[in-house]
């Protein structure tokens, strides 16, 4: 997976990507990270990116020819055509299927806009997905850019340690995940639930499963209407909501 960012702040796509788990994963090649400076590309001799907003209005506008030239220049080098995702607040909410379907690509574009916006006609010519993290308003596209390839990333075979951590996480089966324990058995006068140091694996996966349907009926109920429960599963969940 190779992502490439278009940016005017590129030092900040670097600095917060380049640790821990996505850290490892570039260095073992299973992902590459390319923060590209739209600066760069800009023809204007005070190397200005961004003008007013035709019809008046508050803030800048950033301009398309600066944008357009990097992804072409980008589109040359690459020598194919690529998804580019504009981050804004007016597209699709991201979540784990987007991120899913996104990590079938071999090349990834992100388009971070500052200021009041991007001009609308470079984002017709080259954006094909148009993806927001959700409802609140950001100061630009960068930090959601960085959300989206870390979720990405993840799902990719091999950049975590343990390929199962990716399967049994939250909103795998569309559940939250079950609550962890670890030593010591007591903390703070508080016992870990008996049945996990048991050593019966069937019933803590069912006790586990449990917890997980529980968990999204209090928390995020929504997700229930497309989560996958096995009958008996089904009838649990039944008996939960009818002694509400
Ligand atoms: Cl993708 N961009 C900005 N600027 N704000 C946001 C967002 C994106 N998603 C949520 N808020």
């Amino acid at each position: 997976m190779h992502y490439h960012v278009l940016t005017l702040f590129p030092e900040m796509i670097e600095q917060g990507l380049n640790t821990s788990i996505l850290g490892k994963a570039m260095n073992k090649s299973l992902i590459s990270l390319e923060a590209i400076n739209i600066r760069d590309y800009t023809t204007n001799k005070h190397l200005k990116v961004d003008d007013y907003p035709y019809g008046g209005g508050a803030g800048m506008v950033m301009q398309a020819q600066p944008i357009y030239d990097a992804y072409k220049a980008l589109e040359d080098k690459v020598g194919q055509k690529m998804r580019v995702v504009y981050l804004t607040p007016q597209g699709k909410v991201f979540n784990q299927e987007m991120a899913k379907d996104l990590a079938r690509e071999e090349h990834l574009v992100f388009l971070c806009g500052h200021y009041e916006g991007v001009d609308e006609r470079v984002l017709e010519e080259i954006v094909t997905d148009e993806v927001s993290i959700g409802d609140y308003v950001l100061t630009g596209g960068e930090l959601p850019a960085m959300v989206m390839i870390d979720a990405i990333s993840r799902t990719v075979p091999e950049v975590l340690n343990n390929q199962e951590s990716a399967e049994f996480d939250s909103f795998h089966d569309n559940l939250l995940e079950y609550p962890q324990y670890s030593r010591p058995e007591i903390w703070n006068g508080k016992q870990v639930p008996p049945i996990l140091l048991s050593g019966h694996h069937a019933n803590i996966e069912k006790w586990r499963r449990e917890q997980s349907i529980m968990r999204t009926l209090e928390r995020r109920p929504d997700l229930l209407e497309n989560a996958n429960l096995s009958k008996k599963e089904r009838i649990f969940l039944q008996n939960l909501l009818a002694n509400k």
